[in-house]
């Protein structure tokens, strides 16, 4: 059992169901990582209630009650501040962060998305995948910069698309894939193999 001195300290943040959380939480151990925080933009979210299942902090900050996006990525900054982690993953955070908050945790502040970048950066990126008749789908892990799902790639995992595949069952093989690649993103940041 590894001495919890030698864990890095992580905070989450999410927006949804939190799979992507969960497999982070299974593999904590192996990555050597402690969760200090999970924190939801949305209230009564699933992701919310696996952390609490497994004994993290929660919080939820709702962003409608904000007057600008910059005041509340400011709570967001004041919140993680106190911890001081090592890195901010974004795992199923649906909002755009502000120029403050990458500035604040510069370098530090990792996303998963479900497509090979640079291809379909944004939302319903499936859809336009198949749409676009592309022959491979998959999902990147990257670190996050000014621009939407632009900064460097840490890992990316391809998905062949089958003709039968809707955005659906596209989304489903994805989001397993997701579920292995994100915990071995983040153990190679803390390697500093990138
Ligand atoms: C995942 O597919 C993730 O890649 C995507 O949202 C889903 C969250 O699922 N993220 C984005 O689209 C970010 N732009 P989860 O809540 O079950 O982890």
């Amino acid at each position: 059992m590894m001495a919890n001195k030698s864990l890095f300290n992580i905070v989450v943040l999410v927006s949804g169901s939190g799979s992507n959380l969960q497999s982070i939480i299974d593999n904590a151990g192996d990555i050597g990582i402690k969760i200090q925080l999970v924190i939801s933009n949305k209230s009564g979210v699933f992701a919310l209630k696996r952390a609490q299942k497994s004994g993290i902090e929660t919080e939820f900050i709702d962003h409608n009650n904000f007057q600008s996006r910059e005041d509340f990525d400011q709570e967001l900054i004041n919140r993680i501040n106190k911890i001081n982690p090592k890195l901010v993953v974004l795992a199923g955070f649906m909002r755009i962060l502000s120029t403050d908050f990458i500035t604040a945790f510069k370098g530090k502040i990792i996303n998963i998305h479900p497509s090979l970048l640079p291809k379909f950066k944004g939302l319903n990126t499936h859809q336009r995948a198949i749409d676009s008749g592309e022959k491979f789908a998959g999902a990147s892990v990257h670190f996050v910069d000014n621009k939407l799902d632009s900064g460097t790639i840490i890992l990316q995992q391809k998905v062949a698309i089958e003709k039968t595949d809707s955005a659906k069952t596209l989304a489903a093989k994805v989001l397993k894939q997701e579920h292995i690649l994100y915990p071995k993103a983040i153990k190679k940041v803390l390697a500093n193999e990138i």
